[in-house]
């Protein structure tokens, strides 16, 4: 049975990866969840494998080095899958020092203890992998229309979000071509689905509109995501992780470029085709909601991955249509209002109140 410790596993992609790798492998795997529980990890998301014998749940900070070892010591892990980070860009405009502390410091203690975990006399024990989850925002903005990311392009981050996980991935590439530590990087697209905290474009746009609340666009509007269903996320990091060669970077993308203008008129459209006529909310979702507010400081224009590596390489391709994938995540806000309202209580509410003032 392999041992995978997954970071991070309480938030929103790590959640979605849990359920993937369970409803994949069933009980062949255990996996070790860590997690510090900040604003945007929630239990919750993770209750259904409550009575999973397989699934362990420790709360502790990756910056805790000693903590970080122990985990080593105590559990003999075969597999590592980083996702804990702070990882909303207005965050880190607002206050970078958690960012870097989280993002890069977390990252060094932990690729550490792996190390000192793994480490034999001439290399490493056999069949051990880290997989550093990472983002297409280390690549910075594209401006020319027919311009793609590829793992050769050169980093160039701008926010405080993006420089700190650029950072972390240059510590993880220091750790494998100074150590050969056995690792692998994912860049991954903007993803969407399940479980996301409503500080992000999607599902803040779902609640805000469920609520009769105006729908922010920042700027003109006309910046570009390329958006990937989490699930498709989530397959791609196992299949990187069994099949993608050392040391390698890999590009997980969408192949779904859309403008954040058009991705609200999506949102409308679909909550109000989803909604019955007997919901009160149905009559305020509509356009008139929309309100365009002042850009995000620094708001990178256009972001858009070349995944040819990883389908040439893994076989790995997005499979979620847009269409599908954003029913099926509009769906599962309407039937969990208790989730929402559970995440949007407290400290949410201030986070808004000083954020969109
Ligand atoms: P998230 O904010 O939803 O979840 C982050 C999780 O990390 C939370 O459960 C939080 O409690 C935990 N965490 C934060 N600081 C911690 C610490 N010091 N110690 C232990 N746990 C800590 O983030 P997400 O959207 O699920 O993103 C997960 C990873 O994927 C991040 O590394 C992010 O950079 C990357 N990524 C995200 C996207 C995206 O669209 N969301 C796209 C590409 C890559
Ligand atoms: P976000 O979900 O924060 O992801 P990222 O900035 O990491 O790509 O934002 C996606 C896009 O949506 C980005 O161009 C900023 C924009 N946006 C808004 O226009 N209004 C909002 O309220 C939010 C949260 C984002």
């Amino acid at each position: 049975m392999k041992t995978y410790l997954v970071t991070g596993g309480a938030g929103f992609i790590g959640s979605n990866y849990i359920h993937y790798m369970f409803n994949k492998y069933k009980d062949t795997i255990r996996i070790i969840n860590v997690d510090v529980l900040t604003y945007a990890g929630n239990p919750e998301n993770l209750a259904s494998l409550e009575t999973n014998e397989n699934y362990i749940f420790i709360k502790e900070d990756i910056c805790n080095k000693d903590a970080m070892h122990n985990i080593f010591k105590q559990y003999d892990i075969d597999r590592v899958v980083h996702f804990a980070a702070e990882s909303h860009v207005d965050r880190s405009i607002r206050n970078p020092q958690v960012f870097v502390n989280t993002n890069v410091m977390g990252t060094l203690n932990l690729l550490d203890a792996a190390k000192c975990a793994w480490e034999t006399e001439d290399g490493y024990k056999t069949d051990k992998k880290y997989l550093q989850v990472s983002t297409d925002e280390v690549y910075g903005s594209l401006e020319e229309e027919d311009s793609y990311f590829y793992e050769s392009t050169p980093i160039d981050p701008h926010s405080p979000y993006s420089a700190s996980k650029a950072s972390a991935d240059m510590i993880v590439k220091a750790y494998m071509d100074t150590f050969h530590f056995p690792a692998n990087i994912t860049r991954c697209s903007n993803n969407y689905g399940p479980y996301q905290f409503p500080e992000k474009l999607i599902p803040l746009m779902i609640n805000n509109a469920l609520l009769g609340k105006k729908l922010p666009i920042y700027g003109d509007g006309k910046n570009v995501r390329d958006w990937l269903y989490v699930m498709d996320h989530a397959k791609a990091i196992d299949m990187v992780m069994e099949q993608g060669k050392l040391y390698e970077v890999y590009n997980v993308g969408g192949h779904n470029e859309k403008q954040n203008v058009d991705i609200v008129n999506i949102i409308i459209d679909t909550l109000a085709s989803l909604l019955p006529d007997s919901d009160s909310r149905k009559a305020h979702v509509n356009k008139d909601l929309i309100t365009y507010v002042e850009d995000r400081k620094g708001h990178d224009r256009r972001y858009a991955i070349a995944p040819d590596k990883i389908k040439s390489e893994i076989g790995w391709e997005p499979e979620t249509m847009f269409a599908e994938g954003i029913r099926l995540t509009i769906e599962w806000y309407l039937n969990n209002n208790e989730w929402m309202e559970h995440v949007t209580s407290g400290d949410y509410q201030k986070y808004y109140q000083e954020m969109y003032k």
